[in-house]
């Protein structure tokens, strides 16, 4: 159930997941251009309140998909209600996981992982599963926080994604996040 965790990010601080505040600081289309074309199939896990699905769909265009999981209903639900009211985002599939499998099926081009992955409990399995959900030439983008992750954790967790078949293509600067770019070995 997921009433009894505590270390992932409560449905109630969404609202500063989602400000146009942020999108000054980090622009979705410019963070995401480099990585995403038209047409492509999209896994974003961690999706929160959607910040960052929107342009995203925008970016595959009606032949591409996003498929935006979380944990939590409450996010999936405040995706949701934007895909109602502005009646766009109609190649964005929501998936709500369990906290230890993401669970859906498919074959991405592309994962995006934004200020999600040290909520994660089991990494070993998050890891193993995305490499069977990428596509040979397929990447990741893990986008890790200033506070909450330090450069030794953040370091492991690259460690636990190359035990689980990734190697590292790119290490973007973008200050203050941690960010890496992976591929398949
Ligand atoms: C800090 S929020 C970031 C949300 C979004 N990526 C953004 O940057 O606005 C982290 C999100 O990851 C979700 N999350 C945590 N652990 C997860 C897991 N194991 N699988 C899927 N989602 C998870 C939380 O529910 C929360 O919505």
């Amino acid at each position: 159930m997921t009433s009894n965790i505590t270390h992932i990010c409560p449905v109630e601080r969404s609202g500063r997941l989602d400000s146009k505040f942020r999108r000054l600081l980090q622009n979705p289309q410019k963070i995401l251009a480099p990585y995403i074309r038209d047409g492509m199939d999209v896994l974003e896990v961690g999706c929160g309140p959607g910040f960052f699905t929107f342009d995203i769909a925008h970016m595959v265009g009606k032949s591409g998909r996003v498929v935006a999981v979380d944990l939590q209903e409450g996010m999936l639900a405040k995706v949701r209600e934007k895909i109602r009211r502005s009646g766009a985002g109609q190649n964005i599939v929501l998936h709500r996981c369990d906290e230890d499998r993401i669970g859906v099926s498919g074959n991405f081009d592309f994962v995006f992982l934004f200020y999600m992955v040290h909520e994660v409990v089991d990494k070993e399995a998050f890891f193993r599963e995305l490499e069977s959900l990428l596509k040979k030439d397929g990447q990741v983008y893990m986008a890790e926080p200033p506070l909450h992750v330090s450069k030794k954790a953040f370091e492991e967790t690259i460690r636990i994604a190359s035990d689980a078949g990734f190697v590292v293509v790119d290490r973007p600067k973008r200050f203050p996040d941690k960010i890496v770019v992976l591929k398949k070995a």
